[in-house]
């Protein structure tokens, strides 16, 4: 094993950098695309409900684990494990995390890429004079081509590699501190803009108001994945950005900042979409298009709509990209500790592998969309086995490597930063972890997944 002397890795430069790069791990994709038709398909106000439970009572305590992982042994996400147990199949909760990153930003590039496309529409003012059917058509027709999705793609791809090239403090901290607080500022400005339509409303109520004949154990399950997904644990990004945070950082609180900013975006993302959903009369339960094919709609028929879609689909690309960033960093950092490679080689190397995997997933809308099993695309399988299977899964493992085998006094020695700050909640906190948020997940892994 090599070990790196102190000062050679590169880290976070400050407290607010922190924020900004988790925040924009976790603030992404999962909460404008993945969140609002997930609650779509799942009934709306009860999936709400549930999964705000799963943020609170699993979600921001396993982000802390994550963190206090990471900057315990200051290594990447497998590397951390073999620091800290070694010698222990441990670290096969890190390879876990690495292919889980390979699945998702295979697929989430997929739909990253769709948002440059809808970005070039909005510019070029192609949505202009579509009706509503017109506008689903041509969604769908763009998906379907070969050839646009994966250049599309590609550039993304790209995109992400520049930026994890560059470095931690000067690649990821530099931009995420910049590109966070305007993807905030657009994402009120629409919100604000669709609670004005006409026809609001009965949006607000389906996103708000409970309706528990809607609950079946497979939504719980998609509440718990979904939860996963948006805060971005489960896989290992916490725990490798973790190892950049500086030993004087107050991880409960960090933890819990993020958390709240996730979850306040994903319900803005709810006020943006569903007011129009119901408005424009469309099927709140159209799926991973719903986004694409809701927006538009609006866009076209509100003043100052242009300039509303070019902000929009420019929120969309931003959030996508400084969490595609935090899954590369994953992989970048694995490779390039543990297998000795550059930074440089690592992230080439990197992205070009999963690019190739993902032309996969996005192929998996036009040419290769009859390829199904169970009823599911490639590009839908690994959105599930992800976020539904991985991720839980490896949550569970993080959680009680860090109950069991790291213990009460390393983790509280960690998170006090050695006894410099008063953690209340450390017994309720060691609960969690050791207990309550393992049986939880295997329990609504049980029954989610219909093996009970
Ligand atoms: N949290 C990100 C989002 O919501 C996606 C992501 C998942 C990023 C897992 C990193 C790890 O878009």
């Amino acid at each position: 094993m090599v070990t790196i002397p102190a000062g050679e890795r590169d880290s976070f430069g400050s407290t607010i950098g922190v924020i900004a790069a988790a925040a924009g791990s976790a603030v992404g994709l999962g909460n404008i695309w993945r969140f609002p038709y997930v609650l779509g398909e799942n009934g709306g106000g009860a999936f709400l409900l549930i999964y705000l439970g799963f943020i609170l009572a699993i979600g921001f305590p396993v982000m802390l684990t994550e963190f206090t992982i990471g900057r315990r042994a200051q290594r990447n996400a497998l590397g951390s494990f073999k620091k800290l147990a070694p010698g222990k199949p441990w670290y096969l909760i890190g390879l876990m995390g690495i292919v889980a990153a390979f699945l998702i930003l295979a697929f989430y590039s997929t739909i990253a890429g769709w948002t440059l496309e809808y970005l070039y529409e909005s510019i070029t003012n192609g949505f202009s004079g579509k009706s509503s059917v017109e506008l689903k058509n041509s969604f769908e027709s763009f998906q379907a081509a070969p050839f646009r999705p994966v250049f599309w793609q590609f550039i993304f791809m790209f995109l992400t590699g520049y930026i994890v090239f560059s470095g931690v403090k000067n690649g990821i901290e530099k931009y995420t501190k910049v590109l966070m607080p305007i993807l905030l500022l657009i994402i009120i400005i629409i919100s604000v803009r669709s609670l004005t339509l006409e026809g609001s409303r009965e949006g607000l109520i389906f996103l708000f108001k409970p309706d528990f004949s809607k609950i079946s154990w497979s939504v719980v399950l998609d509440a718990l994945g979904q939860a996963a997904f948006s805060l971005s644990i489960g896989m290992g990004t916490l725990i490798t950005y973790g190892s950049y945070i500086n030993k004087s950082n107050n991880l409960p609180r960090t933890a819990f900042q993020v958390s709240a900013i996730d979850t306040f975006i994903a319900i803005l993302a709810g006020i943006m979409i569903f007011p129009a959903v119901f408005a424009f009369n469309i099927d709140p339960a159209e799926g991973s298009g719903l986004v694409f094919i809701v927006l538009p709609n609006i866009f076209q028929q509100m003043p100052g709509g242009y300039f509303f879609a070019i902000l929009f689909f420019t929120l969309l690309a931003i959030a996508a990209l400084t969490s595609t960033v935090s899954v590369l960093e994953v992989v970048v950092a694995y490779f390039s500790e543990e297998l000795n490679l550059s930074r440089k080689k690592a992230t080439i190397i990197g992205s070009v592998a999963i690019s190739v995997v993902g032309i996969f997933a996005t192929l998996s809308f036009g040419p290769l969309a009859k390829y199904k099993l169970l009823d599911k695309t490639i590009f839908g399988w690994f959105d599930y086995l992800s976020a539904n299977i991985l991720l839980p899964l490896g949550a569970i493992f993080i959680v009680l490597f860090a109950g069991w085998y790291l213990g009460r006094k390393n983790v509280l020695d960690e998170i006090s930063n050695g006894g410099l700050l008063k953690i209340r909640i450390i017994s309720v906190f060691m609960f969690i972890i050791k207990f309550l948020a393992p049986i939880a997940i295997t329990a609504v892994f049980i029954y989610g997944l219909g093996l009970m």
